[in-house]
């Protein structure tokens, strides 16, 4: 099982302010794959692995009876359960790798950003384990360096912060390197023929500075490199935000900058 990497609150707090939105493009795709697969049978249950502050659990929740959110942080769901009025949702702490449901009573197993830090053959075993037939899974996150956009300055933005990614990528362990192969070791774990895995899927944000350096910190690489050593981490995101201020001059409080991210999705059937 994964090391606990989620385990402040000051991060999960962090996590849930700055980490970037939901996307509602992968959600939708998600529910289209699991309603296509379904028939247009009501959908009763959904889990929700490595829920965290349960952004995409809540997400969900409109389109099942209920959805369980489960992860193995108790500050992660300690914010998530703050921030949740849907009746039909409920938190628990448990692993990717022992779901806490009977067999064959899920309709969708959803993963958001979170599957790489799973034992990946347990959690399948699981995943399979608890689908009902026609029951899919849906895994997702998105490729680590996003690219900016603001006006003619693109460029000199892109190299500042290259430079974080350079510094943050020392900190890389084997879950990030799953990241950077886009869930291809997941998709061809699944033991299922009815299967998908969607690449390059476009997203556009726009976020001021302060929401820029607050994703940064957002970012687990950043919360390792605060444990190993504050100062640094303090140092890179206190310069960055100089730079960035620079950049953009008098627009700096003004303005906000295009972030555009590729998500990646795989998705998959049990007959
Ligand atoms: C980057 S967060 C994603 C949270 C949420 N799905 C979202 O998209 O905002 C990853 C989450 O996976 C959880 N996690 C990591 N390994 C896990 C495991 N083996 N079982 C359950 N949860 C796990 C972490 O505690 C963390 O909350």
């Amino acid at each position: 099982m994964a090391v606990n990497l989620f385990k402040k609150s000051a991060f999960s707090l962090i996590y849930q302010k700055y980490m970037i939105p939901v996307s509602d493009e992968i959600t939708n795709m998600a529910l289209s794959y699991v309603k296509g697969k379904t028939n247009g049978q009501p959908l009763e249950m959904a889990l929700d692995v490595g829920c965290g502050t349960g952004r995409y659990t809540l997400s969900l929740a409109p389109h099942f009876t209920k959805v369980l959110g489960l992860d193995i942080s108790e500050s992660q769901l300690s914010v998530a359960k703050d921030m949740t009025l849907a009746k039909n949702v409920s938190y628990m702490v448990a692993p990717a790798e022992k779901l806490p449901v009977k067999d064959a009573s899920v309709d969708l197993v959803h993963a958001g950003v979170a599957a790489h830090w799973f034992t990946i053959d347990k959690f399948l075993d699981e995943t399979m384990r608890v689908l009902k037939p026609g029951g899919c899974l849906a895994a997702h996150s998105y490729e680590p360096v996003p690219e900016f956009e603001y006006n003619n300055l693109s460029h000199d933005l892109n190299v500042v912060m290259a430079e974080v990614w350079d510094t943050l990528f020392q900190y890389v362990d084997k879950s990030t390197k799953d990241m950077f192969c886009r869930y291809q070791h997941l998709y061809e774990a699944i033991p299922l023929n009815d299967k998908e895995h969607i690449t390059d899927i476009p997203a556009k944000i726009q976020l001021s500075i302060p929401e820029i350096i607050g994703f940064i910190q957002a970012i687990y690489l950043c919360e390792q490199l605060k444990e190993k050593d504050m100062r640094r981490a303090e140092k890179i995101l206190i310069q960055t935000e100089k730079r960035f201020r620079e950049i953009l001059g008098e627009k700096a409080d003004s303005d906000c900058l295009n972030m555009y991210m590729k998500y990646y999705c795989v998705l998959a059937c049990k007959h």
